[in-house]
């Protein structure tokens, strides 16, 4: 199985990415890889660095430094885990590409998902949106001490990014948790209640 966690920072990826991957190991009796992007393995971090560094890229050179990164970490974790018989839980995938780099970026959408067609990454089973209203999401990330150059963009970015993954889940494109008042336990069991209400995701497992 091969779940995917989006959302803007400060809205509980982390947090809920571990409590996922223990219960799917459970739930599945194989082990779980838990992973992110960008930089979810060596040659990835690197990438990492170069993209969230602070360096002023053109909007389409960024984008291509995102896919390489997704590229690099498809070949080094992902495909293997899939193919050992693992499970794997992923922090962001095709969709924040979508999210940040179009509707955040001003680059064309449709030009956006064709390259990420182009690419053929795979495709997940089940992919999670944990939707928050971006100024709960700013407050807990200004209660942290390290910012990166996309939290530093602020409240203005994440309407936008957020509008963007809304308008995905309406597509039904993502499965929206709507995380707004719900503490961890809370937003952890809607997850949970949400990807068990999917029966096609146990059928043959
Ligand atoms: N449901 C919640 N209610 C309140 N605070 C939360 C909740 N989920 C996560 N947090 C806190 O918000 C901050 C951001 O969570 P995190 O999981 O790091 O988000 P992300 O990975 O999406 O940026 C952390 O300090 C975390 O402890
Ligand atoms: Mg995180």
């Amino acid at each position: 199985m091969f779940i995917t966690i989006e959302g803007i920072d400060g809205s509980g990826k982390t947090t809920q990415s571990g409590r996922l991957a223990d219960w799917l190991s459970e739930r599945t009796g194989r082990e779980t890889v838990r992973t992110f992007e960008p930089g979810g393995c060596e040659e990835c971090a690197e990438l990492r660095r170069i993209i969230l560094e602070g360096r002023n890229f053109s909007p389409e050179a960024e984008l291509l430094l995102f896919l390489a990164d997704r590229a690099e970490h498809v070949s080094k974790v992902i495909l293997p885990a899939i193919r050992e018989g693992r499970n794997v839980v992923c922090e962001r995938w095709n969709e924040s590409t979508i999210a940040y780099q179009s509707s955040g970026r001003k680059l064309d959408p449709d030009r956006v998902k064709d390259l990420i067609t182009a690419c053929g990454f795979p495709e997940p089973d089940a992919k999670i949106f944990l939707d928050i209203h971006p100024q709960t999401a700013l407050t807990r990330i200004l209660s942290r001490t390290k910012h990166d150059k996309f939290e530093d963009e602020g409240l203005t970015l994440m309407r936008k990014v957020s509008d963007s993954y809304r308008e995905l889940a309406r597509r039904g494109e993502l499965m929206r948790i709507d995380c707004e008042g719900l503490n961890e336990e809370e937003v952890f069991t809607a997850i949970i209640t949400a990807l068990e209400g999917v029966s096609e995701l146990w059928q043959s497992r």
